[in-house]
This record gives C-alpha cells, structure tokens and sequence, in this order.
C-alpha cells in the first residue's frame, strides 16, 4: 500500500516547530485572507497575474507547514464572489491558474495526507476548474491529515442565504422543526459543516476588513494582520500569526478567572500559563 505522511520539518524549521508546540496551542483551523497579489507584482513593475503566480508559492509553503505543525484545518479564500466583478481577463486567467494548481498540486498533497475540501459555489466556475476540483477532493477523501478548504466563489453572505434555503427545504420535508433550529442547526447547514470555528484568521497586506469571509463562523475568531503582501507570504509569517496567537487569552464573553482554571486547562486555557507551567516543568524535571 502507497503510504503517506507530511513530510516532516528539518533544522532550524524542525526546532521553531517544536517551540511552537510546547509553548502553546496550535490553532485547530486557520483561515486566511489571501490579499496583496496586485501590489506586489504593481511594486515590481509586473503584470497583476504574476503576483497571483508568485502566491501559489505562498499557498505551497503555507499548506506544508500547517500540516507539519498538527493544524487540523486550514481554509484559504481564494476566489470572492465579488471577485467575479474583476475585469473579465484576470477572472480567466484565475481560473486558469487554478486549474493549473489543482492539477500540478494534487498528487503532492495526497502524498502529504492532505484532505482537499471546496466551499463556495462551485457550480459558478468553469466546468474545467470544477473538474479538477472534484478530482482532487476524489483523490484525497480518504487522508487523515490537514483538511484544506478552498474558499472559491465564495461569499460569507452567500453561505448564510445558502443554509437558510437548506434549513427552509429541510423544514418542508419534515426532516427538521421550527423549535430545533438552534445556533448548531445553522452551522451544520453552512459550507464548513462539521469543520470547527476557525481559531485565527490570518489577513495579509496590511489591511483590516474580513472581506465577507466566514461572517458566522468568525464569532469568536482571533485575528492577525500580517503587512506582508500575499506572494511574500511564507512560513516564517505563519510562525509569527501563531506565537501571536498563543499569546492571546479566548475569553469567549467570560472573564479571565473563569478561563484559566487552577489546571492552567481550558475552556480557553491562558496560552502564556501553559507556556510558563511547561518552561517550570522542564527547568524542574518534573
Ligand atoms: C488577492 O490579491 C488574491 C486573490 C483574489 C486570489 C488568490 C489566489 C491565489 C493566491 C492563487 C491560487 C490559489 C490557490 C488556492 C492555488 P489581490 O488581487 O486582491 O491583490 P491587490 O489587493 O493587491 O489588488
């Protein structure tokens, strides 16, 4: 049987990792605001399509090392429905781009156990692209490592519209009550279905908007900005959004004694607590 396995850290990248382990939670999901492609090609005097080139690369790398450092899920926004009102030459060459991705990535990501998953309105994008994706989510259904979720002709407001229709179908069929309808219904209804909320969201180039992404599911998210443009995104980045993150406290509308119990244990365990229990515990032997 073919065996697969992310392919595991070496050197400086192997020792950040398992710093970044011991000091804190690693996020269950990550999701990421890819933005900045225009900017960074514009500053180099390129046309805007080599900076979407240049970002696969960061997708690439970003990918990788997620899965290396245990992140269950990691959902990228690839394409907005707004972006569908881009002049008509960079929507086609987008999709090209993806295609190409879906095409040339696929087998590398099944090698890493990686588990491709589509949200978004996918019977929107040309039929080609919905091949590849439908092949890449056929090859890699069964892998048990990092689930990636590519966000692509996706809106958060279309989400929500998309899973009041389903909630609505489902009550005409009897198959679900007006008084069941509670806060879980409507997240088993979204996109993401059985994915966890995300716990960072990551947004590149400085800015600070959510961009109609995962509206529902950003309830209680942290949030990083990186001042990177996307392209030049890369694992050192993604080590710094998660030292960030493990530097927060989640208290989830409650206040800081109820979070970090006597345990240092979560509802929303202090990251800094953990850290600090784990550097006394290793000074101490214990
Ligand atoms: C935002 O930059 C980026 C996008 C709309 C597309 C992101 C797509 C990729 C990185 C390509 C491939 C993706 C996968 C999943 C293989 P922008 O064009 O809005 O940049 P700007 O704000 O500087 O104009």
């Amino acid at each position: 049987m073919e065996s697969r396995g992310v392919k595991a850290a070496t050197g400086s990248d192997k020792a950040i990792q398992e710093e970044l382990q011991r000091g804190g939670q690693i996020p269950t999901h990550i999701a990421i605001i890819m933005d900045g492609n225009g900017r960074w090609a514009k500053k180099r005097g390129l046309p805007r399509i080599a900076g979407h080139n240049e970002g696969v690369e960061s997708v690439r790398d970003t990918v990788e090392v997620c899965g290396q450092l245990g992140v269950r899920y990691l959902t990228l926004y690839a394409f907005s429905t707004e972006n569908w009102r881009r002049p008509q030459e960079e929507v086609s060459m987008l999709m090209r781009l993806l295609m190409r991705a879906l095409r040339d990535e696929t087998d590398k990501l099944h090698r890493n156990n990686v588990k491709v998953h589509a949200i978004g309105e996918i019977s929107a994008l040309p039929r080609e692209v919905q091949d590849e994706m439908i092949d890449a989510i056929e090859k890699t259904k069964h892998n048990t490592g990092l689930n990636l979720l590519l966000a692509l002709s996706y809106s958060g407001r279309w989400d929500i519209t998309n899973a009041f229709k389903n909630i609505i179908a489902d009550l005409h069929k009897g198959k679900l009550s007006a008084h069941q309808v509670d806060e879980a219904t409507i997240s088993k209804h979204l996109s993401t279905q059985n994915a966890p909320d995300p716990d960072l969201l990551i947004r590149t180039s400085g800015e600070f908007r959510i961009s109609n992404f995962l509206l529902w599911q950003l309830a209680y998210t942290e949030i990083f900005i990186s001042d990177c443009y996307w392209p030049d995104f890369r694992r050192d980045e993604v080590y710094r959004a998660i030292r960030d993150f493990q530097t927060r406290e989640r208290r989830f509308g409650m206040v800081s004694e109820q979070v970090c119990t006597k345990e240092g244990g979560q509802v929303g365990r202090s990251p800094r607590e953990s850290s600090l229990k784990h550097t006394l515990k290793s000074v101490s032997g214990l």
